[in-house]
């Protein structure tokens, strides 16, 4: 058999594998560079930014779940200079294509944030957060309507030049329309699912445990939840997919470019285990060899029904 090439085509870029760490579960990066060199990876994406800093959400912000975990940290962070300066100094750690999360309160702060890092030579791409589920009364976010979607995708789109991805939220009746949305807006790719709107309560207070009351719930719980959209969403829109939701073994990476995503996002599993992009890659490698097959293309959207 030929060797196995896990390297994948996201049209736009070419990366030397298909895991990408999702924004907000791997730190700025280099607080895993002393776990595992950042070069293993496909890219990474920085934890969002708002124009300034923020402090987030009052605590508790997470909160354990069979196979799971709700969070509600509330976009915390410490602004756009000050990410200027992390991202330089990880640029000298790794030549790993870093993605900048971004993220506004209204669509003008998108724009800014949008245009400070689209400036960066050592910024790769840049992915839209409209999806975060604990910033807004009741989890509201721009990706819950397909107008706003597209505007607000349209107006990144007109003014920058790096790669775009759009994070989309499942808490939406109809995944797809938007995802199409992102595409007409100008998306080069979408990125699939943000948190999934839970909620906790404490027997004892008779309250609810989140101050927002709602929570994004992710991990393994959500796989199946986003495997499914993942494949509705990768039939509907011609731009790449990229699958997020619960992936925490090789199989599981496989799983998603089966129904048809080029690349995914690794959360919850890399809090708990820091060191799990190694573990995954060797066991993509090993299913793909059980497979007999020697390249992701093999497999990308092959899922007969
Ligand atoms: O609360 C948070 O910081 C979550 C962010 C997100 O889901 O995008």
């Amino acid at each position: 058999m030929a060797p196995i090439d896990l390297s994948i085509d996201l049209k736009f870029a070419t990366l030397k594998n298909p895991i990408i760490p999702a924004s907000g579960t791997f730190g700025y990066g280099e607080e895993f560079q002393e776990f595992f060199p950042l070069d293993q990876l496909g890219a990474f994406i920085m934890k969002g930014i708002y124009k300034n800093r923020r402090p987030g959400n009052r605590p508790p912000r997470i909160f354990e779940t069979p196979s799971g975990l709700l969070n509600s940290i509330g976009l915390a962070g410490p602004g756009a200079e000050e990410l200027k300066s992390i991202i330089r100094r990880v640029r000298k750690m790794t030549d790993t294509p870093i993605i900048v999360n971004v993220c506004g309160e209204e669509d003008e702060e998108y724009l800014e944030v949008a245009e400070i890092f689209d400036a960066m030579p050592e910024v790769g791409m840049l992915e839209l957060n409209i999806s975060c589920p604990n910033v807004r009364e009741g989890g509201k976010c721009p990706a819950q309507d397909e107008r706003h979607t597209f505007r607000l995708v349209k107006l990144i789109r007109q003014n920058t030049q790096k790669p775009l991805i759009v994070k989309l939220s499942p808490n939406v009746s109809d995944v797809p329309a938007v995802a199409v949305a992102a595409q007409e807006g100008g998306a080069d790719a979408v990125s699939l699912v943000n948190t999934f709107l839970g909620m906790a309560v404490d027997l004892k207070t008779r309250r609810p445990v989140f101050k927002n009351i709602f929570a994004g719930l992710s991990g393994p719980a959500i796989k199946p939840l986003a495997l499914r959209l993942v494949w509705l969403v990768a039939q509907s829109v011609d731009i790449p997919v990229i699958g997020i939701g619960g992936i925490s073994t090789g199989r599981d990476v496989l799983d998603y470019i089966l129904v048809g995503a080029s690349a995914v996002q690794t959360g919850t599993i890399n809090m708990v285990e820091p060191t799990a992009t190694l573990r995954i890659l060797d066991e993509i490698r090993e299913c793909m060899a059980e497979l007999n097959i020697s390249n992701l293309e093999q497999i990308k959207g092959a899922l007969e029904v």
